[in-house]
């Protein structure tokens, strides 16, 4: 497979709709087929990868995947205490999600220091220890870690929280936020010419349905006395098109907004003179 890039994704879980999601609005045509975890792509050389999340960091780090799809949460626990061959190279802006402390409500737990600590993340938790120089002790777990407070295995957890809606459902309070992630895109440091110019496509590619995301085009009409006040109103757009109208008093002002619009960013538009205003989505951008 030396042509033709593999993209490792999760296979099942909270990343993987929006990883398969994010990989078919790049143009990466493919088609997953039951339980088979290998999908070639139709259009591009490109072949898609569903494993365990847990196993991503290594496949790309060795080499056996080319780039990733991956919590940033489950990077760093396996990229600490140890060299890999992975640079991240974006942001998904997806999967948020936080790793936090978190102890029984009725425990009047105010620090972890000497307490013991069940968690699926035992080198971000040691890490975190030793940077605050905080004494205690970490267990390991890797799943039901909520349980693990009320059989006696430990005094708190330190889980991911998305929601909040497990730590809830088991009586748990939040008490401190260690890290905060979300998917990012990994790749292999060591990728041949070919397989860099591949990756190199793909990562433009998702970059503008990640950018084009937040994004809204934006059209409405104007008096010409009004077109300065109302393109400092328009959120995150470079140059505004202004085109004129046949009542020459009045112009059309179009923009590329790269940020959120908001019910009162239209209504400061309105009360600043705009009328026709059209808020439009954005597929993508290149
Ligand atoms: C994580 C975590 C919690 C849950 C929190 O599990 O371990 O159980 O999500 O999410 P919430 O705040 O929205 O309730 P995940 O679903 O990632 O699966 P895992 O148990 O395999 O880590």
């Amino acid at each position: 497979m030396k042509n033709r890039l593999t993209i490792a994704i999760q296979k099942n879980g909270r990343l993987s709709d929006q990883s398969r999601d994010l990989i078919k609005k790049s143009g990466i045509n493919f088609t997953a087929k039951g339980d088979k975890l290998l999908a070639k792509s139709n259009n591009l050389p490109i072949d898609i990868l569903f494993v365990r999340s847990d196993d991503i960091p290594s496949l790309v780090s060795n080499g056996d995947a080319d780039i990733a799809i991956v919590g940033e949460n489950i990077l760093i626990e396996k990229s600490l205490f140890k060299k890999t061959n992975i640079n991240k190279v974006l942001e998904l802006g997806f999967s948020k999600c936080r790793l936090s402390f978190a102890a029984p409500q009725n425990f009047s737990m105010k620090s972890v220091k000497n307490k013991k600590i069940a968690t699926s993340y035992p080198n971000t938790v040691k890490k975190y220890l030793l940077d605050n120089k905080i004494t205690a002790n970490v267990v390991n777990i890797h799943g039901s870690v909520e349980l693990t407070p009320y059989i006696g295995m430990a005094d708190c957890i330190c889980d991911l929280v998305s929601s909040g809606a497990t730590l809830e459902a088991n009586n748990l309070k939040e008490l401190e936020v260690i890290l905060e992630s979300q998917a990012v895109l990994i790749q292999n440091k060591k990728l041949n010419k070919t397989k860099t110019l591949i990756a190199e496509k793909v990562i433009s590619r998702m970059n503008g349905v990640i950018n084009a995301i937040e994004s809204k085009y934006v059209m409405l009409n104007a008096d010409v006395k009004n077109i300065s006040a109302i393109c400092k109103l328009l959120p995150g757009s470079e140059s505004p098109t202004i085109i004129p109208l046949e009542n020459n008093q009045k112009v059309a002002i179009h923009a590329l907004c790269q940020e959120p619009i908001f019910w009162e960013t239209m209504e400061k538009l309105k009360s600043n003179g705009a009328s026709s205003i059209l808020v439009m989505p954005v597929e993508k951008i290149l």
